[in-house]
């Protein structure tokens, strides 16, 4: 298939790579020409396990182009919308201009070219945009499919190979129907593995995605407070999630306690969730939405309070060594980041902060310049008089923390994702704080 993906964020640059891998003709578009030039030479924008090997693949095979030129893609049988709805400035509400920027191209597009390709959306919407949008492009002839992505990053590429369903938002008649079938054919493959299709309405589709990543939210803010009432009771909120997990009603997954979910979905998605529900009149429905962001960041201040006993009046000009920067490991992504609001808070606070991460220096040392960094684990640890772990990296979790003592000024650790052995680090010397543990 000839297949145009706009927009090469994380989700439009892995899945232009892997349509290409799986054998169409992709052509990727994006407005910002620094992206698409490093794309075009094989170079990853982000950090991705896999992303890397698979781009060379589909440049190699001559499968995959990069492009500003939104007029390239005239010939697409299939356009993938995947720009991105951060959160404006101001608002809770998602910034849709590139997502109608986006349609509004493909309209005029049609117009010139006399085609009628079908449009596929996978960003995240409010509900009842793929409707308006529908609109737009029936106008010129094109449908319009709502297939909601649901791929995590650090996993993006088997997400988008291998995704647990794949859901069409269609409209109903003959229109739906061969549209559908079109998309099958981009499809084929993960439908001959069997992976299931799940054929509905927009408005569905729409809030399949939305009420899946507000359901994960609130499983991580359910713990997190229960991680407070902990932290009064004195029980272990790991103990508690083990046990409750046990129940597979409730399972285990996303049940890990600590400084809370970041990223650029989670927060923003639920954020735009209440937003829209405001609009729709359903204040209250989703109303338990704003808690869950209240509680994830109150886990944030837990933390800085937590230093801020460690350290009391030493807190300034203390050394910090803060362990991670990226929301989670296997990403350098720091948008919403909790390790970085932790090292800037601590840095106002008066702190001599240092920031070390396997993957996410190079954007921390373009967003937060004042930020000090350090490229070695050892180097960041080395007269620290406390550490603060807050991505819990491989290289984090598996530190000895015999050998860390020698290197800090005073063994004093906060646990910010509770992955240390509290009992190994105290018999090494060290008073360890963990969240919602005694
Ligand atoms: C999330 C969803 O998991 C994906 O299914 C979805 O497709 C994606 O958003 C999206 O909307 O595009 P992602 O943002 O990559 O994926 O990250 P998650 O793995 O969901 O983690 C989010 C945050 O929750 C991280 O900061 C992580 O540290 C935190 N978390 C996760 C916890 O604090 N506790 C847990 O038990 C699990």
């Amino acid at each position: 298939m000839r297949i145009s993906v706009i927009g090469c964020g994380y989700l439009g640059a892995v899945h232009a790579a892997c349509m290409a891998d799986l054998g169409h003709h992709v052509v990727g578009v994006d407005v910002d020409p620094g992206k698409i030039a490093a794309l075009a030479e094989g170079r990853a924008p982000f950090h991705e396990p896999g992303f890397p090997e698979l781009l060379a693949r589909a440049l190699d095979c001559g499968r995959l182009t990069f492009t500003t030129d939104i007029a390239r893609t005239a010939d697409a049988q299939v356009h993938f919308v995947c720009v991105g709805t951060p959160q404006l400035p101001g608002s809770d509400a998602a910034d849709m201009t590139y997502v109608d920027a986006s349609v509004t191209a493909l309209v005029e597009l049609n117009k010139a070219s006399g085609r009628t390709p079908i449009v596929v959306g996978k960003s995240t919407v409010p509900v009842g945009t793929a409707a308006r949008l529908a609109a737009q492009l029936e106008a010129v002839g094109s449908t319009l499919i709502w297939n909601p992505e649901f791929l995590r990053e650090g996993y993006a590429v088997n997400d988008t190979l291998s995704p647990d369903r794949i859901v069409y938002g269609l409209p109903q008649g003959p229109a739906g129907e061969a549209a559908r079938e079109v998309l099958d054919e981009v499809y084929a493959d993960q439908l001959r593995r069997k992976i299931p299709r799940l054929t509905t309405d927009y408005a569905t589709a729409e809030l399949v995605k939305v009420a899946a990543n507000s359901f994960l939210a609130t499983k991580i803010s359910f713990i997190n407070a229960m991680a407070e009432i902990c932290e009064l009771t004195g029980a272990d909120v790991t103990q508690l999630a083990g046990a409750i997990g046990m129940d597979d009603r409730i399972g285990k997954k996303f049940l890990q306690a600590g400084v809370g979910f970041g990223g650029g979905c989670l927060p923003k998605d639920i954020r735009a969730f209440t937003a829209r529900a405001d609009e729709l009149g359903a204040h209250d429905s989703v109303g338990f939405l704003r808690e869950v962001d209240k509680i994830n960041l109150r886990r944030r201040d837990r933390v800085v309070h937590l230093a801020q006993e460690a350290l009391g009046d030493r807190l300034p000009g203390a050394k910090v060594t803060i362990l991670g920067a990226a929301f989670k490991p296997h990403s350098d992504d720091l948008r919403d980041s909790p390790a970085v609001e932790v090292a800037t808070r601590l840095s106002a606070l008066g702190a001599d902060v240092v920031v070390t991460d396997p993957a996410a220096l190079p954007p921390l040392a373009r967003l937060h310049p004042t930020l000090k960094q350090a490229e070695q684990i050892d180097g960041a640890l080395k007269g620290a008089d406390l550490v603060v772990l807050v991505t819990e990296w491989r290289e984090f979790v598996i530190l000895d923390p015999v050998e860390t003592a020698t290197l800090v000024n005073a063994p004093v650790i906060i646990d910010g994702r509770n992955v240390l052995n509290p009992a190994k680090w105290r018999s090494a010397g060290w008073t360890y704080y963990g969240l919602g543990r005694p």
